[in-house]
């Protein structure tokens, strides 16, 4: 059984920094620039949950904390935000936890914000959260070449994937 449950106060945030410092885990977003703890996690979280812009999930499988979603970037004007998420616990890659998760999270941009339009960025190497937007029937409308550096001590660099899903 997989749930997404919006977080409106401070959460135990051990587990979340552990997956923030692995390099597996991270290896497509920023967040694999910075070292993370306990203290920068709060902060971090306090800001969100002040946020207008911002509505962030736990998610659960059979009420285990097993990742995060956020909607982003909320724009009450244009109606518009961003998905991200990434699943923590390694062990439930493959499930279908994140496709659930992300087809909770944009019902609930559609049904409880009044968004018209969810989006979301990959790099280009990132194929499962590729497939994780397919199956929520996201459109690719856009590819950003060589956005993205790899690594700090490499020129290669990657693509943005940019996909959207209108209601
Ligand atoms: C990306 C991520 C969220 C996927 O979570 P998940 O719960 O394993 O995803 P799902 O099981 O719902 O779907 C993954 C799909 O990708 C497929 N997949 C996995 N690795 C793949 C690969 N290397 N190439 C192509 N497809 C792949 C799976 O087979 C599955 O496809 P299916 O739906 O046809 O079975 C998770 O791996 C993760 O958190 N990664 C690190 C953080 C991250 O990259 N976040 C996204 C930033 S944009």
């Amino acid at each position: 059984m997989i749930k997404i449950k919006l977080i409106k106060r401070i959460v135990d945030t051990k587990q979340w920094v552990k997956w923030l410092n692995d390099k597996e885990i991270t290896k497509f977003s920023e967040q694999r620039l910075r070292k993370h703890t306990v203290k920068s996690q709060k902060k971090f979280l306090l800001g969100k949950i002040k946020s207008e812009n911002s509505k962030l999930f736990q998610i659960f499988y059979n009420n285990l904390f097993v990742g995060l979603v956020e909607l982003g970037f909320i724009d009450r004007f244009h109606k518009t935000c961003e998905v991200m998420y990434f699943l923590g616990n390694k062990s439930y890659w493959g499930k279908k936890i994140a496709t659930t998760a992300v087809s909770l999270a944009v019902r609930y941009a559609f049904k409880n914000l009044g968004m018209l339009k969810v989006y979301a960025g990959t790099y280009g190497k990132n194929k499962s959260s590729q497939k994780v937007l397919k199956n929520n029937n996201f459109k690719l409308v856009g590819v950003m070449k060589n956005q993205f550096r790899l690594s700090k001590l490499s020129v290669k660099r990657d693509d943005k994937y940019i996909y959207e899903k209108i209601k």
